[in-house]
């Protein structure tokens, strides 16, 4: 006998397991449906990660970058961009910057650009967290003894994205890198006790429903504590130019099942959704996202973090505050904590396995 759609989202919500061919039950619910998924995901929220909003402060502070993915702006291959690195010092005063303003995160995000050792960036971390923040890294894929010294230096979380767990997409997407090798990367990353994230992309040319699906099992299975997930918007100076764009609907029906798997994590409504959908992020929040991530990026370099069409377009004088604004006007809260992991602490340290088998 079928379960009936209810029964299903009621169990989601209590035991946080879904199989495969639920989770795509789930999203591909519409009408009544979806927006029962949406409820459901929005109460676990509510219930385990509660009304507080927390906005990561992000600075970009390179776009050079050694890889040549499909879909990025940034690829190495294209010509057409005024590349730039900021100075470490610099880089530092748009985070006392941002500290001041009050955000209690800084994101120190840039292509993977190695010309910022780790011994350059471990300075730089031990500095900014001089100013009483939480530090995430999201610089691409390093040595283990880069991720070590960084985290050595202070850093707290690193952003991986996986962006696909299908390795023939994966492989596809990013000539010249290893979807192994990224999973070897998140692992590392691990054992050397950051806060991880990692995350996909919604609507990658030649992902299906049953890929979204493996996508956010590959999420449950890593025990992430925090998963970005944002549509695929087409770059018209990329080789995807053509395709079209994710949409809003998948990526926030997806946000939702992630929030039922991963109960714990902080899920961002998305800069990306938020380039879509202008209402994207008051419709991340409503369907179980509980982070913001607003751009601290200065001029010009703002402008040449050309990721997709609107990612560089120029930032409204009252930004900062309208965030703010938005995240009450969705009836929640800004968090005044720096937002560390919630995910539940294993009393035998099994990591890697059965990571739901604690809840
Ligand atoms: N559309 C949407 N998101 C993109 N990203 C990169 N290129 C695109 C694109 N064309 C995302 C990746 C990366 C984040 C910084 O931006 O997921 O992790």
């Amino acid at each position: 006998m079928e379960v009936s759609y209810n029964a299903l989202l009621t169990r989601a919500t209590q035991t946080h397991r879904l199989e495969k061919h639920e989770i795509i039950r789930l999203l591909n619910a519409r009408g009544e449906e979806e927006r029962s998924l949406f409820a459901a995901a929005d109460a676990v929220r509510a219930d385990w990660v509660g009304d507080a909003v927390h906005l990561r402060g992000l600075i970009e502070f390179s776009n050079y970058c050694r890889n040549d993915c499909l879909y990025c702006g940034l690829r190495r291959s294209k010509q057409q961009l005024q590349r730039y690195r900021m100075e470490p010092g610099e880089i530092l005063s748009v985070a006392k910057a941002g500290a001041k303003l009050g955000y209690r995160t800084i994101v120190l995000q840039s292509g993977d650009d190695w010309w910022y050792t780790s011994t350059k960036l471990a300075q730089l971390v031990e500095k900014i967290k001089r100013l009483d923040v939480a530090v995430t890294l999201s610089i691409g894929e390093r040595t283990r003894a880069e991720y070590r010294d960084l985290r050595l230096a202070g850093a707290d979380r690193y952003l991986l994205k996986q962006e696909t767990s299908d390795p023939a997409l994966y492989a596809r997407l990013h000539p010249g890198q290893s979807y192994h090798h990224r999973r070897q990367c998140l692992e590392w990353l691990a054992e050397l006790g950051y806060q991880v994230g990692s995350g996909t992309m919604v609507g990658l040319p030649g992902q299906t429903v049953e890929t979204l699906a493996d996508d956010l099992l590959f999420l449950q299975t890593q025990g992430v504590d925090m998963a970005g997930i944002g549509p695929f918007i087409p770059h018209p100076q990329t080789p995807l130019s053509c395709c079209p764009p994710g949409n809003t609907g998948q990526t926030l029906r997806t946000i939702a099942v992630a929030r039922l798997l991963l109960p714990w994590a902080h899920l961002p409504a998305t800069t990306a959704l938020a380039a879509l959908d202008k209402n994207g992020h008051r419709k991340g929040l409503a369907a179980g996202a509980n982070v913001i991530m607003p751009d601290l990026t200065p001029q010009p370099y703002h402008g040449a973090y050309d990721i997709y069409p609107g990612k560089g377009a120029p930032l409204p004088a009252d930004y900062h505050q309208a965030i703010r604004d938005l995240v009450r006007q969705a009836g929640r809260v800004v968090a005044t904590t720096p937002g560390h992991s919630l995910k539940p602490v294993k009393s035998k340290d099994n990591r890697g396995e059965g990571t739901l088998d604690d809840l």
